[in-house]
């Protein structure tokens, strides 16, 4: 039963293993090797990335899937606890990939299943398969996920995005400029977390110095996530990325987006060969097959 509930589940060799699978899948997106599989997709908070390519990974994988995409539609409603849903769907399907606004519900969730979870986001805290076609989509564009200068822009609060994949990339000698307000800076768990690892970060309120990025990790303010509504209205609109600002950047620059995005990045950034959010995206149902096939040890 292995869950995929913190992006630190997996070591470095497992992540790239999974990184591996995925450009097999890419090369190949048509690979029924889960044929006699059910997954339950139960998602608790909206989302279309997320659900609609782990449905495209399902079907490509030859496997069925069940479950619901609004949790108002669920017995949730009528006062059913996490704990007995996922007990009774662990009877059901062969794998749960559950997203939910709690921090800690997947882990939560994992130590109910008899089956394996795979977090497609809980809270604010991790959103592991996010890192896992965010890790993909740097490797593929750098040619390697070692050494890089990553800025992390916007959002570091609440985004669970740049939580998951601060971790990741500690595995591999990374530097990074955390660019956000003061109400949104970095979490101190996770500068902590970097301290004791001895990776090097810079934080910065303003959008400066990204002549020395190889990555420009941009992120949405999290309005849903806002317990002040007057707090959002301050700082949402912090930073928004336009062509001039990537003028002097360096050549294998890319600028990356978990996506949706408000207006952080100005639409006319969409053509422009730096911008990779849209590609980005396409990955996420590489390495999702990637994730799935591994975890249900197909390949
Ligand atoms: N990146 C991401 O998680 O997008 P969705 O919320 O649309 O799934």
């Amino acid at each position: 039963n292995k869950s995929l509930v913190s992006i630190s589940d997996y070591s470095k060799e497992e992540i790239l293993h999974i990184l591996e699978l995925a450009a097999g899948f890419e090369a190949n997106p048509n690979q029924p090797l889960m044929r006699d599989k059910v997954v339950a997709s139960l998602f608790f908070e909206p989302s279309t990335r997320t659900r609609l390519s782990f449905d495209t990974a399902i079907n490509r994988l030859g496997a069925r899937v069940v479950g619901f995409t609004d949790a108002s539609s669920s017995s949730t409603t009528k006062g059913e606890t996490l704990k007995d849903t996922i007990k009774m769907v662990s009877n059901y399907a062969d794998m749960i990939v559950m997203r939910h606004p709690l921090e800690g519900s997947a882990r939560y969730a994992s130590e109910q299943a008899r089956v394996p979870i795979i977090n497609a986001g809980d809270g604010a805290n991790q959103h592991p398969t996010q890192t896992m076609l965010d890790l993909y989509s740097i490797q593929k564009t750098q040619g390697t996920l070692e050494n890089l200068t990553i800025f992390m822009v916007g959002d570091l609060k609440y985004g669970r995005t740049v939580h998951s994949l601060l971790m990741a990339l500690s595995l591999f000698n990374p530097t990074f400029y955390f660019v956000a307000p003061k109400e949104m800076s970095m979490p101190r768990e996770y500068k902590i977390f970097l301290k004791e690892k001895g990776i090097r970060y810079f934080e910065q309120f303003e959008m400066g110095n990204l002549e020395k990025a190889d990555i420009l990790y941009m992120t949405r303010v999290q309005k849903e996530r806002f317990s002040d509504p007057i707090e959002y209205e301050r700082v949402k609109n912090a930073y928004v990325l336009k062509n001039a600002m990537l003028a002097n950047t360096k050549d294998n620059l890319k600028v990356l987006h978990p996506l949706p995005r408000v207006n952080e990045i100005h639409p006319d950034v969409d053509a422009n060969p730096k911008a990779y959010y849209f590609q980005q995206a396409e990955n996420g149902v590489y390495t999702r097959m990637a994730i799935m096939s591994a975890i249900m040890g197909v390949k």
